[in-house]
């Protein structure tokens, strides 16, 4: 029987946002490594993604060969070194004829290297002969030949789906492809490219913020591969995790992880925003209140009992805010008591019947809470809920 595809946002590790095109063999199995050891793994990652720049050409017959410099053992001893370390292997392609490396650090290493003309046996070789469990296919090559997305894109997940259908599908567009894809890939972007800024997290943020009833188990919004520990300030890099966390994105680490600091790793390990990440109900945080400088970010988490929260407050001025919190917004009825746990701060307060309280949320900080209460009836995540 196959091993069902996950219904929470995947997480791991992907090549692109550190090593860009120039990446190898080495470089790939250190990382594997080091998700091991630093305790990621742990965490609940569990992919390492080859992003663009393995491919070294075709054959007389067209078959695809990786960079024979770089890839000197090939993909298929990399996966499983990687499968080796208990982890789960990911790869990359374009739905048209050359990669977005074409177009980068080196303008040939992508041509030629897309789906396009290929698509079987590419596919095969990559998810069948390689043993790769997830592949991105990126639109530089779809683009500039002016295919069409949703046929091209329904098509490769039928094959995809055909070959292996454990394997999980991504597609990456720099916008929200449109409705068609929950039904095609288990992931799309909504946005192009992160960079390692405040501005380019809180962009794509609000692209995300009412794509919310597109979120569901098994089909998320993608916001793009980590920037944490990648120059982004402690807060700013808390910020951006946790509004990936709040908002189903997949946690794809984009720094060199056997590099990295140890608030880098407190907060790509936070296991208390993973687990609101992770929380099955996977329904998308929802902006219920803006306030130019400062927003309420909210979603219902599964529980045994009703009422469980979790909350953001987001600060996105540069100095510090006050911001209160009326529970009612966030669908907890005060009168019952309520318990208010901080996942940033670790500490959970005495039983309460406030019906507000009051924060500091650092410059370009968040605070995030789950919150554990009763629900009153006909609360917002009830009433709206769309099509889930
Ligand atoms: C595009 C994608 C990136 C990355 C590069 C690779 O820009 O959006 O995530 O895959 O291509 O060239």
């Amino acid at each position: 029987p196959e091993t069902p595809r996950p219904r929470t946002p995947i997480m791991g590790w992907s090549s692109w946002n550190n090593f860009r095109a120039n990446i190898s063999e080495e470089i790939i199995k250190a990382q594997a490594d080091a998700m091991v050891a630093t305790g990621m793994h742990e965490a609940g990652y569990t992919h390492i993604n080859i992003d663009d720049g393995f491919f070294g050409g075709r054959d007389e017959n067209g078959l695809l060969l990786s960079h024979p410099g770089r890839f000197p053992n090939g993909m298929k001893a990399l996966s499983d070194y990687i499968h080796s370390k208990g982890l789960k292997a990911g790869i990359y392609s374009d739905a048209g004829i050359n990669t977005c490396a074409s177009y980068w650090d080196n303008d040939t290493i992508g041509s030629g290297m897309g789906l396009y003309g290929h698509e079987w046996s590419d596919l095969n070789l990559m998810l069948k002969e390689w043993n790769y469990d997830f592949i991105k296919i990126d639109w530089c090559g779809g683009d500039w030949m002016g295919l069409d997305e949703e046929t091209r894109y329904t098509l490769l997940g039928n094959m995809i789906r055909n070959i292996r259908p454990d394997v999980v599908y991504n597609i990456c567009r720099w916008e929200f492809p449109g409705k068609w894809a929950i039904q095609v890939a288990d992931s799309w972007r909504i946005s192009g490219d992160i960079s390692n800024t405040f501005e380019s997290v809180m962009h794509i943020v609000d692209l995300n913020a009412d794509l919310w009833r597109c979120s569901g188990p098994g089909h998320v919004n993608d916001m793009d591969m980590l920037q944490v520990g990648r120059g982004m300030t402690y807060e700013e890099d808390k910020t951006h995790f946790s509004m990936w966390c709040m908002l189903n994105s997949p946690l794809l680490a984009g720094n060199d992880l056997t590099k990295m600091s140890d608030e880098t790793l407190s907060i790509l390990t936070n296991k208390e925003l993973i687990a609101i990440n992770q929380d099955p109900l996977v329904y998308q945080a929802r902006r219920l209140e803006d306030l130019g400088d400062l927003e309420l970010w909210a979603r219902p988490l599964t529980s045994t009992m009703s009422g469980k929260v979790a909350v953001a407050l987001l600060n996105r001025s540069d100095q510090p805010q006050i911001m209160e919190l009326d529970l009612r917004k966030v669908a907890i009825d005060s009168s019952e008591g309520y318990v208010i746990r901080d996942c940033w701060k670790h500490e959970t307060s005495s039983k309460s019947t406030q019906p507000t309280k009051t924060y500091e949320i650092p410059a370009h900080g968040v605070v995030v809470l789950k919150i554990t209460g009763t629900n009153p009836p006909f609360n917002i995540f009830q009433f709206e809920k769309g099509g889930k």
